[in-house]
């Protein structure tokens, strides 16, 4: 489909603007922004249509499998890179392939590194943001900076003065062009949301008593003696110098307030693109399926060691970027030992397998982890030819017409080989609590808070731990599974985090129907608590890290995931329905409606000749005062409404016939 500036025009009475979504994990995964971007791509996309375009850093890793390049047809951004190309910029341009299927343009920054001084130069010229020669993100960051508002300049000339242009920039190290789209007077509306603060985060690593004291640090002297202050510099002018400014959430918006000296004008919560069964128990038997796979892999991790009962066994996981206080690691690992002992002298016969995917540098994975597989597999591949033969010999001995000698089943050679594999089981040591070579094992964080506790699988443990410090993906050959599918088979997730302005994971873990754990730290926390009556009824679980000692929170956590091991089978299949439920809250077709009021707001500041006071939708309603249908969802236990369903938690039947009722949780 072509492009052209006439194109802007919709049959409403002003122009559909021209959006761009800007962000370094544009087809590029490295955390929640990755998630962000691309989960809310199938309806922006539908909202703006070919109007909608992303930006990010070609990254030739990850956009050759993402991205499907191309050349654009006749229109303006054929005109506008054809413009910078002839200047010798290189910018890829192509559909993500993802939902919603949006264009994507790619700048190739080392393609540039040759003006990297210039660009530094003129920063500083224009700005006074000096940038040190040695800090390679910084200087990806002005490179990419300097390419993108050369393409908003650019692009923003080709098109008639009727056209309307909004800019949308993600995090500060895209923050660049934002300033200097505004120093150019290049006229842009521009959104800046920044998912988390710089010295917030740098803070909180160094085990400071950061919420009690927001308003008391000194900003310049605290990033000065933390090495990033150029990289301060230009999160806070992207976010002084953007139309409209933004955060993921009111505990992030309260931090900007006082380390970037500007109070968001509005909260973008983050949003997840819920898929819907049509069959409601489908997300139930995904789990049980999973957990087959989590099963064959605990067989073999244990081998040697195997006395527990998987019927009994129970996995609970953290999962994230490999930031141990931040991310809660700590409080995990801590209470972890408090449940091990609680569940011993309990004398419970529950296991807890706790896993932590948390990435950090290795020489890939270790031997005692591999060959566990390697032996289980052995003696599953022995057993499946011994179960040949037997079969054969039966089947043999029925067609003669006798019954098969029960002792004769098994020949000399099938019990050779049994034992052959039953010996190579035998495993002197313990299960290793970690599954690859750390290059740095000495020093490593959550390895020294294991020996710490001495979580270190031994047979009377009750609670196991498995530290995958890599990412999950299905070609893994220790555990073949996806992310996603490793959290269907999983019982609970466990996020207690100190420093989290949202934090997907325990929201991912809802819309999977799966139970998980948060903090009143993280963005998404506060987001259920003040959305949900008893978020506990629902299986979400909030710990308190803000008005509580850290003992406290230890064992407050203890407590949840001890309290959770009680629950019956039938409990917990309960419990999953109802987390289940609750995904509609994050469902991006309702919160994506507050990216919708940013932008209107940027485009109102920005051309008010256009938007004037108020926008009208065609239809002639007000867009910003389109409020977003959020509900406050009853405690489970609350008594029946027509729009909200019932749920006890010990009345299972009540339940399940609820759990079959589509039009529970409809608004
Ligand atoms: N994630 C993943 N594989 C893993 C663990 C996590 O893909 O093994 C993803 C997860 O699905 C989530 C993101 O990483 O979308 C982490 O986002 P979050 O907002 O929780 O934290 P951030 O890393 O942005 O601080
Ligand atoms: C799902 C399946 C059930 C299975 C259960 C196991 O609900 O539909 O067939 O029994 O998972 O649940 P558990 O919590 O023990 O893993
Ligand atoms: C950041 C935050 C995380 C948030 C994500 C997406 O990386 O650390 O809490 O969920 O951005 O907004």
């Amino acid at each position: 489909m072509s492009i052209s500036a006439s194109d802007a025009s919709t049959t409403s009475s002003r122009p559909k603007p021209y959006v761009f979504e800007i962000a370094w994990e544009v087809a590029n995964k490295v955390g929640g922004i990755y998630t962000v971007i691309k989960t809310k791509a199938a309806i922006t996309s539908k909202e703006l249509g070919e109007n909608f375009c992303l930006m990010g850093p070609y990254n030739t890793g990850s956009a050759r499998t993402e991205v499907e390049f191309v050349q654009p047809e006749a229109g303006v951004f054929r005109r506008t890179l054809d413009a910078m190309r002839a200047q010798g910029a290189v910018v890829h341009y192509g559909r993500w392939l993802i939902d919603g299927y949006p264009k994507v343009l790619m700048f190739d920054i080392a393609a540039s590194a040759h003006r990297l001084a210039e660009w530094k130069a003129d920063l500083w010229e224009t700005t006074r943001i000096g940038t040190p020669a040695d800090d390679r993100e910084t200087n990806d960051a002005v490179l990419f900076g300097y390419l993108v508002s050369w393409f908003l300049g650019e692009f923003r000339n080709q098109l008639d003065e009727s056209a309307t242009v909004l800019a949308h920039f993600h995090e500060w190290l895209v923050g660049v062009a934002l300033v200097l789209l505004r120093v150019r007077q290049i006229r842009v509306a521009t959104v800046f949301t920044t998912h988390a603060t710089l010295l917030g985060r740098y803070l909180c690593a160094g085990n400071v008593d950061f919420y009690n004291n927001l308003s008391k640090f000194d900003v310049d002297a605290e990033a000065g003696q933390r090495g990033i202050y150029h990289r301060y510099c230009i999160e806070r002018a992207a976010a002084h110098s953007a139309h409209v400014f933004t955060t993921v959430s009111q505990i992030t918006g309260d931090e900007a307030e006082f380390l970037l000296k500007r109070r968001p004008d509005i909260i973008l919560p983050n949003g997840l693109n819920v898929v819907k069964f049509s069959a409601l128990h489908e997300f139930q038997n995904l789990h049980a399926q999973h957990k087959e796979k989590i099963n064959a892999f605990v067989r073999g991790h244990f081998y040697g060691h195997y006395d527990f009962d998987l019927d009994n066994t129970l996995y609970f996981f953290i999962a994230g970027r490999y930031e141990y206080s931040n991310k809660g690691a700590d409080v995990f690992i801590e209470s972890l030992a408090r449940l091990n002992h609680r569940l011993k002298a309990a004398g419970s016969k529950m296991t807890v397998v706790a896993f932590l995917i948390m990435p950090a540098p290795t020489n890939n994975f270790n031997v005692e982890a591999l060959r566990g597989q390697a032996v289980t597999k052995q003696l599953s591949d022995s057993v499946a030819d011994i179960q040949k033969a037997v079969g054969k010999r039966i089947f043999e001995a029925a067609l003669r017409g006798t019954m098969p000698d029960g002792k004769l089943l098994l020949s000399e050679q099938d019990i050779v080989q049994l034992k052959r594999c039953m010996f190579a089981l035998q495993n002197p040591r313990l299960p290793p609590v970690v599954t690859h070579n750390m290059v740095d094992d000495g020093k490593d964080p959550i390895l020294n808070h294991i020996r710490r506790v001495r979580l270190f699988n031994d047979d009377s443990d009750r609670v196991k731990v498995i530290f995958h410090p890599e990412f999950l993906s299905s070609t893994n050959p220790l555990i073949p599974m996806d992310y996603e599918d490793f959290v269907r088979g999983c019982h609970l997730g466990v996020f207690p985090s100190y420093y989290e302005p949202w934090g997907y994971t325990p929201a991912e873990c809802t819309v999977l129907g799966i139970p998980s754990v948060t903090s009143n730290l993280s963005g998404f926390g506060s987001f259920v608590h003040e959305h949900v009556e008893d978020p506990h009824s629902y299986g979400l679980y909030i710990v308190d890290r803000r008005f509580k000692s850290a003992n406290e929170s230890i064992d407050q956590l203890a407590g949840i995931m001890f309290d959770f091991c009680q629950f019956s089978r039938r409990q917990r299949i309960n419990l999953r329905n109802r987390c289940e439920r609750l995904s509609e809250l994050l469902d991006w077709k309702r919160l994506g409606l507050y990216y919708k009021k940013a932008r209107v707001l940027a485009l109102k500041r920005t051309y008010p000749e256009v938007y004037g006071m108020t926008a009208h939708h065609d239809d002639g309603t007000d867009e910003e005062d389109e409020e977003v249908a959020l509900f406050k969802v009853p405690r489970a236990s609350a008594p029946a409404s027509p729009r909200f369903p019932v749920l006890h938690l010990n009345d299972e039947d009540e339940d399940d016939a609820d759990a079959l009722n589509p039009e529970a949780f409809q608004v």
